[in-house]
Protein backbone atom coordinates (compact mmCIF):
# COMPACT_ATOMS: atom_id res chain seq x y z
CA UNK A 1 0.00 0.00 0.00
CA UNK A 2 1.83 3.56 -0.82
CA UNK A 3 1.75 5.78 1.69
CA UNK A 4 -1.22 8.28 2.01
CA UNK A 5 -0.41 11.92 2.70
CA UNK A 6 -2.37 14.26 4.82
CA UNK A 7 -3.05 17.43 2.49
CA UNK A 8 -5.10 20.40 2.68
CA UNK A 9 -6.24 22.56 0.17
CA UNK A 10 -7.04 26.46 1.20
CA UNK A 11 -9.92 28.50 2.99
CA UNK A 12 -9.87 30.59 0.23
CA UNK A 13 -10.27 30.78 -3.63
CA UNK A 14 -7.97 30.09 -5.44
CA UNK A 15 -8.82 30.24 -8.94
CA UNK A 16 -7.81 33.67 -9.17
CA UNK A 17 -4.20 32.47 -8.59
CA UNK A 18 -1.87 31.54 -11.97
CA UNK A 19 -1.71 27.86 -12.65
CA UNK A 20 1.83 27.98 -11.11
CA UNK A 21 1.03 29.85 -7.88
CA UNK A 22 -1.53 27.82 -6.47
CA UNK A 23 -0.45 25.55 -3.32
CA UNK A 24 -1.70 23.31 -0.94
CA UNK A 25 -0.40 22.47 2.81
CA UNK A 26 1.12 18.93 3.64
CA UNK A 27 1.00 18.21 6.93
CA UNK A 28 4.06 15.87 7.87
CA UNK A 29 5.50 15.06 11.30
CA UNK A 30 2.50 17.45 12.61
CA UNK A 31 4.19 20.49 11.19
CA UNK A 32 2.64 21.89 8.02
CA UNK A 33 4.42 22.59 4.94
CA UNK A 34 3.16 25.15 2.24
CA UNK A 35 3.92 23.78 -1.14
CA UNK A 36 3.00 25.31 -4.48
CA UNK A 37 2.07 22.91 -7.45
CA UNK A 38 5.14 23.62 -9.11
CA UNK A 39 7.13 22.83 -6.16
CA UNK A 40 8.03 19.76 -8.51
CA UNK A 41 11.40 18.77 -6.34
CA UNK A 42 9.68 19.04 -3.35
CA UNK A 43 6.67 16.82 -4.82
CA UNK A 44 8.93 13.74 -5.97
CA UNK A 45 10.55 13.05 -3.52
CA UNK A 46 7.71 12.09 -1.58
CA UNK A 47 7.18 8.80 -3.01
CA UNK A 48 3.01 8.73 -4.37
CA UNK A 49 2.63 12.82 -3.43
CA UNK A 50 2.22 13.40 -6.85
CA UNK A 51 0.00 10.96 -7.32
CA UNK A 52 -2.38 11.54 -4.84
CA UNK A 53 -2.72 14.98 -5.61
CA UNK A 54 -3.15 15.18 -9.62
CA UNK A 55 -4.14 11.82 -10.19
CA UNK A 56 -6.06 10.39 -6.98
CA UNK A 57 -7.66 13.61 -5.91
CA UNK A 58 -7.76 15.88 -9.04
CA UNK A 59 -8.29 13.13 -10.98
CA UNK A 60 -6.11 14.17 -14.25
CA UNK A 61 -6.53 12.20 -16.73
CA UNK A 62 -4.12 13.86 -19.69
CA UNK A 63 -1.64 10.49 -20.03
CA UNK A 64 -3.86 8.16 -20.74
CA UNK A 65 -6.20 10.74 -23.04
CA UNK A 66 -3.19 11.59 -24.68
CA UNK A 67 -1.48 8.12 -25.30
CA UNK A 68 -5.32 7.18 -26.30
CA UNK A 69 -5.27 9.89 -29.85
CA UNK A 70 -1.94 8.89 -30.20
CA UNK A 71 -2.70 5.16 -30.83
CA UNK A 72 -5.77 6.24 -32.65
CA UNK A 73 -3.66 7.79 -35.20
CA UNK A 74 -1.34 5.26 -35.65
CA UNK A 75 -4.44 2.69 -36.36
CA UNK A 76 -5.71 5.35 -39.18
CA UNK A 77 -2.39 4.42 -40.95
CA UNK A 78 -1.58 1.02 -39.65
CA UNK A 79 1.24 1.49 -38.05
CA UNK A 80 2.23 -0.55 -35.29
CA UNK A 81 3.11 1.92 -31.65
CA UNK A 82 5.74 -0.93 -31.02
CA UNK A 83 7.81 0.39 -33.50
CA UNK A 84 7.45 3.76 -31.67
CA UNK A 85 10.69 5.47 -30.47
CA UNK A 86 9.37 8.01 -28.11
CA UNK A 87 11.24 11.14 -26.23
CA UNK A 88 8.83 11.73 -22.95
CA UNK A 89 9.40 15.45 -22.43
CA UNK A 90 8.55 16.82 -18.60
CA UNK A 91 8.17 13.26 -17.88
CA UNK A 92 8.29 14.29 -14.40
CA UNK A 93 8.17 10.64 -12.38
CA UNK A 94 6.97 8.54 -15.49
CA UNK A 95 3.23 8.89 -15.69
CA UNK A 96 2.98 9.08 -19.31
CA UNK A 97 5.72 6.66 -19.95
CA UNK A 98 4.09 4.25 -17.65
CA UNK A 99 1.12 4.45 -20.38
CA UNK A 100 3.38 4.22 -23.10
CA UNK A 101 5.48 1.10 -22.00
CA UNK A 102 2.56 -0.60 -21.70
CA UNK A 103 1.83 0.26 -25.01
CA UNK A 104 4.89 -1.25 -26.01
CA UNK A 105 7.23 1.42 -27.66
CA UNK A 106 9.88 0.12 -28.65
CA UNK A 107 12.13 2.82 -27.14
CA UNK A 108 11.76 5.47 -24.25
CA UNK A 109 13.59 8.26 -23.10
CA UNK A 110 12.41 10.39 -20.58
CA UNK A 111 13.76 13.94 -20.01
CA UNK A 112 12.81 16.79 -17.51
CA UNK A 113 14.61 19.73 -16.36
CA UNK A 114 14.95 18.96 -12.89
CA UNK A 115 16.59 15.83 -11.05
CA UNK A 116 14.45 14.80 -8.92
CA UNK A 117 12.19 13.71 -11.80
CA UNK A 118 14.65 11.41 -12.91
CA UNK A 119 14.85 9.86 -9.29
CA UNK A 120 11.56 9.75 -8.89
CA UNK A 121 10.66 7.99 -12.55
CA UNK A 122 13.84 5.24 -11.66
CA UNK A 123 12.88 4.90 -7.70
CA UNK A 124 8.84 4.51 -8.54
CA UNK A 125 8.51 3.52 -12.45
CA UNK A 126 12.15 1.70 -12.55
CA UNK A 127 11.78 -0.26 -15.81
CA UNK A 128 9.74 2.76 -18.01
CA UNK A 129 12.49 4.26 -19.71
CA UNK A 130 15.32 3.05 -21.63
CA UNK A 131 16.99 6.39 -20.25
CA UNK A 132 16.47 9.82 -18.65
CA UNK A 133 17.77 12.88 -19.65
CA UNK A 134 17.95 16.47 -17.04
CA UNK A 135 19.24 18.92 -18.97
CA UNK A 136 17.12 22.11 -20.06
CA UNK A 137 16.08 21.52 -23.57
CA UNK A 138 16.20 25.43 -24.05
CA UNK A 139 19.80 25.13 -23.94
CA UNK A 140 21.13 22.02 -24.84
CA UNK A 141 25.14 21.04 -24.91
CA UNK A 142 26.15 20.42 -28.67
CA UNK A 143 26.93 16.64 -26.89
CA UNK A 144 24.25 16.07 -25.28
CA UNK A 145 22.21 16.85 -28.42
CA UNK A 146 24.08 14.53 -30.70
CA UNK A 147 23.51 12.19 -28.06
CA UNK A 148 19.69 12.72 -27.91
CA UNK A 149 20.04 12.37 -32.31
CA UNK A 150 21.49 8.65 -31.82
CA UNK A 151 18.16 7.71 -30.33
CA UNK A 152 16.40 8.29 -34.02
CA UNK A 153 13.15 9.56 -32.06
CA UNK A 154 10.08 9.20 -34.03
CA UNK A 155 7.99 10.43 -31.36
CA UNK A 156 7.62 13.52 -28.78
CA UNK A 157 5.13 13.21 -25.86
CA UNK A 158 4.79 15.79 -23.79
CA UNK A 159 1.77 15.79 -20.96
CA UNK A 160 1.03 18.58 -18.15
CA UNK A 161 4.27 20.38 -18.93
CA UNK A 162 3.96 23.04 -21.42
CA UNK A 163 3.49 26.73 -20.83
CA UNK A 164 2.48 28.22 -17.33
CA UNK A 165 6.52 28.30 -16.56
CA UNK A 166 7.05 25.10 -17.55
CA UNK A 167 8.31 24.38 -20.76
CA UNK A 168 9.13 27.49 -22.91
CA UNK A 169 8.50 27.36 -26.51
CA UNK A 170 12.67 26.92 -27.14
CA UNK A 171 12.56 23.99 -25.15
CA UNK A 172 9.44 22.73 -26.71
CA UNK A 173 10.98 23.46 -30.58
CA UNK A 174 14.42 22.45 -29.72
CA UNK A 175 12.98 18.56 -28.73
CA UNK A 176 10.50 18.65 -32.14
CA UNK A 177 13.53 19.37 -33.74
CA UNK A 178 14.90 15.90 -32.44
CA UNK A 179 12.48 14.30 -34.22
CA UNK A 180 12.35 12.27 -37.55
CA UNK A 181 10.94 14.78 -40.32
CA UNK A 182 7.53 12.24 -40.70
CA UNK A 183 7.43 11.47 -36.94
CA UNK A 184 4.58 11.91 -34.36
CA UNK A 185 4.13 14.94 -32.11
CA UNK A 186 1.30 13.93 -29.18
CA UNK A 187 0.67 16.58 -26.58
CA UNK A 188 -1.70 18.69 -24.16
CA UNK A 189 -2.05 22.01 -23.72
CA UNK A 190 -4.48 24.66 -21.67
CA UNK A 191 -7.95 25.42 -23.75
CA UNK A 192 -7.24 28.95 -23.83
CA UNK A 193 -3.47 28.65 -25.86
CA UNK A 194 -5.53 28.14 -28.99
CA UNK A 195 -7.53 31.22 -28.38
CA UNK A 196 -6.61 34.19 -30.48
CA UNK A 197 -6.43 36.82 -28.04
CA UNK A 198 -4.01 34.75 -26.11
CA UNK A 199 -0.26 36.23 -26.78
CA UNK A 200 1.88 34.13 -25.13
CA UNK A 201 5.33 32.88 -26.87
CA UNK A 202 3.98 29.16 -26.30
CA UNK A 203 0.03 29.58 -27.17
CA UNK A 204 1.71 31.23 -30.46
CA UNK A 205 3.81 28.70 -31.11
CA UNK A 206 1.23 26.22 -31.22
CA UNK A 207 -1.25 27.97 -33.32
CA UNK A 208 1.53 28.74 -35.56
CA UNK A 209 2.14 24.91 -36.01
CA UNK A 210 -0.92 23.43 -35.97
CA UNK A 211 -1.58 25.74 -39.35
CA UNK A 212 1.43 25.27 -40.59
CA UNK A 213 2.79 23.03 -43.96
CA UNK A 214 4.82 20.92 -41.12
CA UNK A 215 2.19 19.30 -39.64
CA UNK A 216 -0.54 17.14 -40.47
CA UNK A 217 -3.13 17.13 -37.41
CA UNK A 218 -4.61 13.47 -36.69
CA UNK A 219 -6.81 14.35 -33.41
CA UNK A 220 -7.49 17.80 -31.65
CA UNK A 221 -9.45 16.98 -28.68
CA UNK A 222 -11.04 19.26 -25.97
CA UNK A 223 -11.37 17.07 -22.89
CA UNK A 224 -11.17 17.41 -19.03
CA UNK A 225 -7.44 17.37 -18.11
CA UNK A 226 -8.34 17.39 -14.16
CA UNK A 227 -10.31 19.09 -11.52
CA UNK A 228 -9.37 22.33 -10.00
CA UNK A 229 -8.99 22.56 -6.01
CA UNK A 230 -12.32 24.02 -6.10
CA UNK A 231 -13.77 20.95 -7.69
CA UNK A 232 -14.33 22.88 -11.26
CA UNK A 233 -13.61 21.23 -14.70
CA UNK A 234 -9.97 22.20 -16.09
CA UNK A 235 -10.59 21.80 -19.85
CA UNK A 236 -7.42 21.51 -21.97
CA UNK A 237 -6.83 19.94 -25.56
CA UNK A 238 -5.43 16.94 -27.05
CA UNK A 239 -3.52 17.00 -30.20
CA UNK A 240 -2.06 14.54 -32.05
CA UNK A 241 -0.07 15.35 -35.46
CA UNK A 242 2.77 14.39 -37.80
CA UNK A 243 5.68 16.37 -38.52
CA UNK A 244 5.29 16.65 -42.62
CA UNK A 245 8.75 18.74 -43.52
CA UNK A 246 11.75 19.93 -41.26
CA UNK A 247 10.57 23.08 -40.02
CA UNK A 248 13.42 25.38 -40.09
CA UNK A 249 15.49 26.44 -37.70
CA UNK A 250 13.97 30.14 -37.56
CA UNK A 251 10.51 29.05 -37.17
CA UNK A 252 10.70 30.69 -33.82
CA UNK A 253 12.56 34.06 -34.86
CA UNK A 254 10.21 34.13 -38.25
CA UNK A 255 7.05 34.50 -35.99
CA UNK A 256 8.78 36.72 -33.48
CA UNK A 257 8.00 33.82 -30.73
CA UNK A 258 9.76 34.60 -27.71
CA UNK A 259 10.16 32.49 -24.53
C1 LIG B 1 2.99 18.61 -14.21
S1 LIG B 1 4.50 17.77 -14.47
C2 LIG B 1 4.02 16.58 -15.68
C3 LIG B 1 4.73 15.27 -15.51
C4 LIG B 1 4.21 14.15 -16.39
N1 LIG B 1 4.39 14.45 -17.79
C5 LIG B 1 2.75 13.83 -16.09
O1 LIG B 1 1.94 13.94 -16.99
O2 LIG B 1 2.44 13.50 -14.95
C6 LIG B 1 5.47 18.94 -15.41
C7 LIG B 1 6.93 18.50 -15.56
O3 LIG B 1 7.57 19.38 -16.50
C8 LIG B 1 8.89 19.58 -16.04
N2 LIG B 1 9.46 20.79 -16.64
C9 LIG B 1 9.21 22.08 -16.33
N3 LIG B 1 9.95 22.92 -17.07
C10 LIG B 1 10.69 22.12 -17.88
C11 LIG B 1 11.65 22.38 -18.89
N4 LIG B 1 12.00 23.64 -19.22
N5 LIG B 1 12.23 21.33 -19.51
C12 LIG B 1 11.87 20.06 -19.19
N6 LIG B 1 10.96 19.75 -18.25
C13 LIG B 1 10.38 20.77 -17.61
C14 LIG B 1 8.74 19.68 -14.55
O4 LIG B 1 9.98 19.51 -13.87
C15 LIG B 1 7.73 18.59 -14.27
O5 LIG B 1 8.36 17.36 -14.00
Amino acid sequence: MPERYRIQFPQADSQKLGQDEIFFTLIEDGKEKRLRFHDYNEIYKRPGLYEQLFYDRLRCNSPAKVADLLQRALNTVREPVTELRVIDLGAGNGMMGEVLKREGVARLVGADIIPEARDAAYRDRSTVYDDYYVHDFANLDNDVHDELREWHFDCLTCVAALGFGDIPPRAFFNAIKLIRTDGWLAFNIKETFLDHTEHTGFSRLVRELIFSKYLDIYHLERYRHRLSMEGTQLFYYALVGRLTASIPEGFLEQYGIED
